[in-house]
Formats: C-alpha cells, structure tokens, sequence
C-alpha cells in the first residue's frame, strides 16, 4: 500500500509515495532539479553533485535522498544555482570540451546545462590534459577528453545476465571508461546505440554515424533544459 507524504519545495506544497528520491519527487510535482550522473529507473551514484538541495538546511543529493513527511527543501535558489554552475564550470575545465566541433553538440547534458546556468568564462583555469581518443572498439569511439565519469554507462549497459560492459581503466587524475575486455564478445549494437544516447556528453559515440541530425535540429537547439518543467533563478 502506498503511503503520500507532504514536503515543501521552496515553500510550494508538494505530496510524493514516501521513499522516493528527492529529484523524482520534485519531478512529479512540476519542479526541475538539474541532474547529470542521474539516469531515471538506475540505482542512483550521487556522483556529480549537480542536484544538491538544501534539506532542512543541509545540502544533500536530492538523486540518492529518500522524501519523508514534512521535509523543507530549498533547490531554486541563487546560492544553489551558483553551487551548480560552478559545477558545470569544474567539468568544462577539468576536461576537453570543444562545443561547436563535437558530434553530441545541442544533445549534450552538459553543454545544455552550461547554457541553462548562463556559463560564459569558467571561474577555474582549464586544466586542457592530454587525453586519448579511443577508436579500437568496432561499434564506438570513446573520447576520453570528454567523459565527466558519471557512470551511466558502468550502470545503465548491462547483459541479459545482469553484467556490466563498461568498467573504469587505469586510477586516479588517469582514470578512463573502457569497454571490459573480457565482455568484447557481448557488446551488440544494441548496446551501443544505448550506451551513446545515455552518455550525458560526446564521450560515447557511434562509429560511421555522425551529424545525422543536423546541428540546430537536435534536442537542446529548441528547448533549454528542465525547461519543460520549471524555470530557474539566476
Ligand atoms: S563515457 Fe559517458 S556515460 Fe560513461 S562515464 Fe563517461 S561521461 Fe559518463
Ligand atoms: S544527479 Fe545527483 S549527484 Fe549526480
């Protein structure tokens, strides 16, 4: 049996199943929370940080924190917005990303997010690392300069028998997303056109498929996003 609990979200009334996470909660009463290493029906990570929210006062990933009865969240703030953005701005710097010459451009998680929190110079200094890009696989090219290790792909890319495809390589500042070897035989295409739509940016992509959608036509060209949702505070 179900059981409805009431929260508020930045004072609105809202009314939630008790135990569900944070972001869906809000999801289904109208109001964005911006997510990254979110992917909805996954055991959430809580790996980006990009969905923190105030709870009672205390920040918490609304994608891994349960609703209980009475909880005050604030989320559309300009503080937590700055948190956000400036979370964006590490993941710009940390990496390689070179919006207008990459095949994800306009369906990019982060370059949308970037535009939703009007990112225009990073406040850090760009890292530029030396990055491999990846094409030995048959069905993808992974671009190491552009994965911001969610995890979507380790999580979401499964067998029938419940392994996973994708592991992480090497450690540290080093650390990269690989196809695991032993899993090779495994990988179908199926998965891979999965695994390209559910990398967040242009880490993941097809081989021999690019720019079928023309840029300007894709996703995030026509619509800002959470836009469908709610608006923010800048
Ligand atoms: S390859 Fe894409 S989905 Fe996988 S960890 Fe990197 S950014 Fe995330
Ligand atoms: S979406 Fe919640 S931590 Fe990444």
């Amino acid at each position: 049996m179900s059981t409805l609990v009431k929260f508020k979200i930045d004072g609105v009334e809202c009314m939630a199943e008790t135990g569900t996470y944070i972001v869906e909660a809000a999801r289904e009463n109208g109001i964005y929370i911006p997510t990254l290493c979110n992917i909805r029906g996954v055991k959430p990570r809580g790996s980006c940080r990009i969905c923190t929210v105030l709870v009672n006062g205390r920040p918490m990933t609304s994608c891994t924190t349960p609703i209980t009865d009475g909880m005050e969240i604030e989320n559309n703030t300009a503080e937590i917005n700055d948190i956000r953005k400036a979370i964006v701005e590490v993941l710009f710097v940390e990496g390689n990303h070179f919006c207008p010459s990459c095949e994800k451009s306009g369906n990019c998680e982060l370059q949308a997010l970037g535009y939703r929190f009007k990112m225009m110079v990073p406040r850090f200094p760009y890292n530029f690392p030396k990055r491999e890009i990846d094409a030995s696989n048959p069905k993808i090219i992974k671009d190491h300069n552009r994965c911001i290790l969610c995890k979507r792909c380790i999580r979401a890319i499964k067998t029938d028998d419940g392994k996973t495809v994708f592991a992480f390589k090497k450690r540290g500042l080093h650390l990269e997303i690989n196809v695991d070897p032993e899993m090779g035989d495994k990988f179908t295409d199926e998965m891979a056109v999965k695994a390209s739509e559910i990398c967040p940016v242009g880490a993941i992509l097809l081989r021999e498929k690019g720019y079928q959608i023309p840029i300007g036509k894709r996703k995030y060209d026509h619509v800002e996003i959470g836009s469908d949702i709610e608006k923010i505070k800048i």
